[in-house]
């Protein structure tokens, strides 16, 4: 089977429910739920015998030990972490822990057990570390985009605390010979995206008449990528990828933060016009016409990175991926999805997704 961290996070259950659809093989997904875990986006998945779920911590060794005793994992694919980059603002020492403190823990723990195997499972043992395009610092706007050399040049504590667990998964190849690859993608987006991040917040606030915050001169940008472009990255570089390499995964769709806002609020004109909604400006209370009057410039970020680009030409070349979802085909998706799913949205805005997960599954295993 495979191990998977962080499994009911955005891309983790975006990963889950595209192994489960693809593949026969087992998966233990280990997910500490916090505040970006619910489990509701794997309820699709309940009465399936290969998904199991157990909750707990990466930085518990003890559990991570029991865990690849029972399991004997013949792969880890690492996604859990604090994620949100203005969290790691506010409240950095949970990034520290989890990423550095977790990756390391999850490290150990999967050395000792690929210390364990012999034959074809050492050699066919892999650690996949899912990481960021962050880790590379920003860009001018002539600079070519990041590739796999890229000097590494982090600017947030999010980044930062990133950037540590590449390096202690970068060291475990070399200094160990553990089989381990290195992923590092750009923004995703897509169903289940935790409405704290930027293309889900606008949507989300939009249907409300909330303001649209966009940081600074909202002229920021970003590469993105549709989430389960990223999962079949994922797959592939598990499937092919070379040990000690790292790749870099991302949609050859760089936009500025104003457009992809704007381009949200036309899409939901189009597919739920605010005046069908008697969607009201909850700040003036006037009816709204269209979503993008409630765009509103706000304090910037601080050390916002001003520009990201990935250059994804090794995995193309080496591993033959490539996306499958082109920019607009990928955001009319995943505003249709929110659209559709609008009891999700409420669920994880009013915390009830909490509830229906301890209603639902009990303490411990789903
Ligand atoms: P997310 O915040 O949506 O999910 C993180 C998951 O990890 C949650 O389910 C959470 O409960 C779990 N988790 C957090 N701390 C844990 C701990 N100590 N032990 C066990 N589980 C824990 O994050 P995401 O956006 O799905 O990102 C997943 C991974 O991909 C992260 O490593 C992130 O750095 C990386 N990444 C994200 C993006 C993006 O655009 N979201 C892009 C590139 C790389
Ligand atoms: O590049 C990959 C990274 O993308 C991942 O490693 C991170 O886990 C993921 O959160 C994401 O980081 P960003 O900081 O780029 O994502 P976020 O959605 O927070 O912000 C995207 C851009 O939009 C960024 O320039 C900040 C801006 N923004 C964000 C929010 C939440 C706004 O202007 N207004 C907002 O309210």
């Amino acid at each position: 089977m495979i191990l998977v961290t962080g499994g009911a996070g955005f891309i983790g259950s975006n990963f889950v429910l595209q192994w489960c659809a693809h593949h026969e093989e087992p998966i233990l997904n280990l997910d500490a739920l916090t505040y970006a875990g619910n489990l509701a986006n794997l309820h699709s998945l309940q009465g399936t015998t290969h998904h199991h779920f157990v909750q707990g911590d990466i930085c518990d060794a003890s559990l991570l030990a029991k865990l690849f005793d029972e399991h004997r994992p013949r792969a880890v694919i690492h996604f859990a972490a604090e994620s949100h980059v203005d969290r790691s603002i506010t409240g950095p020492e949970a990034f520290v822990q989890t990423n550095v403190m977790g990756t390391f823990r999850l490290l150990e723990a999967a050395r000792t057990h690929w210390s364990s195997l012999t034959g074809q499972e050492k050699e066919g043992f892999r650690f996949l570390h899912v990481s960021t395009d962050e880790v590379y610092g920003t860009l001018a706007p002539n600079d070519p985009a990041f590739t796999e050399t890229t000097p590494y040049a982090p600017n947030s504590p999010y980044s930062a605390s990133k950037a540590a667990s590449d390096h202690l998964v970068r060291s475990y190849f070399h200094t160990y010979g553990m089989p381990v690859l290195t992923t590092n993608c750009s923004n995703n987006y897509g169903p289940f995206h935790f409405p704290e991040k930027l293309i889900p917040l606008m949507i989300v606030n939009a249907l409300a008449g909330k303001p649209l915050p966009v940081y600074g001169d909202g002229q920021q940008i970003r590469d993105w990528l549709y989430v389960e472009d990223h999962c079949s990255g994922i797959r592939r570089v598990l499937e092919a990828g070379t040990t000690g390499e790292t790749y870099n995964i991302g949609g050859w769709n760089e936009k500025a933060n104003i457009d992809i806002v704007r381009t949200v609020c036309g899409l939901l004109d189009e597919m739920a016009p605010a005046s069908a909604r008697n969607v009201t400006n909850q700040k003036t209370g006037a009816p709204v016409e269209h979503y993008a009057e409630l765009i509103t410039y706000v304090t910037d970020r601080p050390g916002h990175d001003r520009r990201y680009a990935i250059d994804a030409r090794k995995i193309e070349r080496e591993l033959g991926w490539k996306p499958a979802e082109t920019f607009d085909t990928g955001i009319r998706k995943t505003v249709a999805w929110y659209l559709a799913n609008q009891e999700w949205v409420q669920g994880v805005m009013d915390g009830s997704y909490r509830d229906w997960v301890a209603k639902q599954y009990g303490a411990n295993e789903a």
